[in-house]
């Protein structure tokens, strides 16, 4: 039996509905079902505005000859070939012999890629700008390439400012016996599945519906009229509004999305630590596991938020299978204007939070939190203040954080007034012995006793620890001479031995070498964590062995500036130029590039001074 709709007088809804496709396109899930319409306009000529899926075949045509109570079909508008809505045409065509098929070229070449029957006789051809009268209405067509197909057009009704939008202000979900948005609770019930539809469906083309909005906007539209979801008659607005903001990427809420990939819960502990974090601070968060979230949902939701986060175990070497099918997904969809951060789980060789990394970069206008976190197997106490950490850099980027400093508010002086040791970072690996100068060992906790170091990523020693997760620390003295500095922390491993000259034998139980002289105490730790803070890694590690070895006073950093580090040449010997503050080394000329690096001790130009 027929079900119809009335628009206005001479407009009639003749679609149906389907409640049993699990999956639109083959990919998109659609649990409240979907609705194909059509819509006939009786005039003094006939004029259908598409057709529907072969699904609901049967209800269409009911409709439709209900519709018409007997007239014939003069016109056949085809706004889009997709076969959603193009399935029938082959029968009306069969139906209704004398009916004329209207749409451009694109569609009729895809027509007659799809389906074969004798179109060239009974095809008019449109162009942009094009009209057709019908009798009291007039019908001009509007080319709107790529939303969704090459070949889509719309159709402006200017008698009674209908737009006939083709998949434009689509929608999921059957329409339940309702037709118009304002029916129904659309913002509460239904803007998840418009939002869902429109970022999935052409969230891909913002470039080309902003075009398709520009040319909406020159009309006065009383209604739309799309091939999915519900006519708007009311509040119009309200569903433009949204459109702008989806098809110029931008966030309609400032909140953080955090989509993880999870195998034994682990990665997802890290995430949830990091919601806690961020609600904690006043944030909203949504959080999807993207193992049980249909992709569709993710790819919605980060079009509606600002902030994404990803947390990803490391899968194959690579990113966990659903965690890579999203990000394809939103690079695929062209995700934009977004602020990310990163946090990736590997048990032995952690890859996935680089690659993701890498994926979005080839998105425009992101940016990246920088201290991706690592998670070693699984979350432990040391890590929680790098999580609380990362939950601050995300909230000082909302507006109303509070939190405005900026780099011209720190005075790089500050730094320099914390105390710090110095010390002899060796490691062993591959049967190779190195070491270089750290300024940062701190012990975090008593029991177990446990220390943190922070290393340049740049030094050899780093990677060795890296990969042998063991090291030792020579606390140094007052007595240790320029040339240890210099041997230590002036020179690359990687073209000398800098233990040339060192007895050989004295080894920790780790078997990593250890100073004898000008050190006070020796350190042997396991790590059992490891940070990434850009530039530098935080190792956390548990201390497997100490001694002293003398009771000299431990050298600070101050005492090696003031006492050790040679000073300046006199005035009348200098040259212009800068010295590093850290090593001493000289960049003769003016001015010091700003992104100058040390090519000694790898600081940036911020660390030297002028001579
Ligand atoms: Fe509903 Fe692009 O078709």
């Amino acid at each position: 039996m027929y079900n119809v709709k009335k628009i206005t007088q001479n407009l009639t809804w003749v679609g149906a509905n389907d409640r049993r496709l699990a999956m639109f396109e083959g990919v998109y899930s659609v649990p409240k079902g979907v609705s194909y319409n059509a819509y006939l306009l009786q005039d003094e000529k006939t004029v259908l505005f598409d057709t529907v899926d072969k699904a609901v075949h049967h209800r269409f045509m009911e409709n439709l000859t209900h519709a018409l109570g007997g007239k014939p079909l003069d016109y056949l508008v085809v706004q889009h070939m997709e076969p959603d809505h193009s399935a029938v045409i082959s029968d009306l065509v069969a139906r209704y012999p004398s009916m004329t098929i209207v749409c451009n070229a694109k569609t009729l070449a895809f027509i007659k890629q799809f389906y074969d029957i004798d179109i060239d006789a009974r095809v008019k051809i449109v162009t942009e700008s094009d009209t057709l009268s019908t009798g009291k209405h007039n019908l001009h067509f509007v080319m709107a390439p790529m939303v969704h197909w090459p070949e889509v057009m719309v159709t402006y009704d200017s008698t009674d400012k209908i737009l006939f939008s083709a998949d434009a202000f689509g929608c999921f979900g059957a329409l339940n016996g309702a037709l118009f948005a304002d029916e129904v609770d659309f913002t509460r019930d239904y803007m998840d599945e418009a939002r869902r539809y429109y970022t999935n469906i052409v969230g891909k083309y913002g470039k080309q519906v902003e075009m398709l909005l520009t040319k909406a906007s020159g009309l006065e539209i009383k209604m739309i009229c799309p091939l999915h979801g519900f006519v708007w008659r009311n509040n119009i607005q309200s569903i433009l509004e949204k459109y702008v903001l989806w098809s110029t990427y931008e966030p309609e809420e400032k909140a953080v999305m955090i989509a993880y990939a999870s195998v034994y819960g682990n990665t997802e502990n890290a995430a949830e630590i990091l919601s806690s974090n961020l609600r904690d601070r006043g944030i909203k968060t949504v959080m999807f596991d993207v193992s049980v979230t249909p992709a569709s949902e993710i790819v919605a939701a980060a079009f509606q938020y600002s902030h994404l986060v990803f947390a990803s175990t490391t899968y194959n070497a690579g990113i966990f299978v659903t965690m890579e099918a999203v990000i394809n997904d939103l690079v695929a969809h062209n995700i934009q204007n977004r602020t990310i951060a990163i946090i990736e789980n590997g048990s032995w060789a952690a890859t996935s939070g680089g690659l993701i990394r890498a994926q979005l970069t080839k998105c425009k206008n992101m940016t990246f939190i920088d201290n991706m976190l690592t998670v070693t197997s699984s979350v432990k106490e040391a890590q929680l203040p790098g999580i609380a950490l990362m939950a601050d850099m995300l909230a000082a980027t909302f507006p109303d954080s509070g939190n405005t400093a900026k780099p011209k508010d720190i005075d790089s002086n500050t730094m320099f007034k914390i105390s710090y040791g110095l010390f002899v970072l060796s490691a062993k690996d591959g049967g190779k012995d190195n070491g270089c100068i750290i300024n940062t060992v701190t012990q975090i906790t008593d029991n177990p006793i446990r220390i943190s170091i922070a290393v340049n990523k740049t030094a050899l020693t780093h990677d060795m620890v890296v990969h042998s997760k063991a090291f030792n620390v020579s606390v140094l003295t007052e007595s240790a001479p320029f040339s240890l500095f210099q041997n230590f922390g002036f020179h690359s491993g990687k073209n000398m031995d800098k233990f040339s000259g060192y007895d050989e034998n004295q080894r920790t139980n780790n078997g990593i070498r250890y100073l004898t002289e000008n050190t006070n105490a020796v350190i042997s730790a396991r790590v059992t964590d490891i940070l990434d803070y850009g530039t530098h890694s935080v190792f956390i590690a548990d201390v497997t062995q100490a001694f002293t070895l003398s009771a000299k006073p431990s050298a600070t950093y101050q005492y090696y500036f003031d006492n050790i580090k040679p000073k300046p040449l006199p005035a009348e010997e200098k040259k212009a130029g800068y010295i590093c503050k850290i090593c001493g080394y000289v960049y003769e000329g003016e001015p010091l590039p700003s992104n100058f690096i040390c090519p000694i001790c790898k600081h940036g130009a911020v660390n030297f001074e002028k001579m």
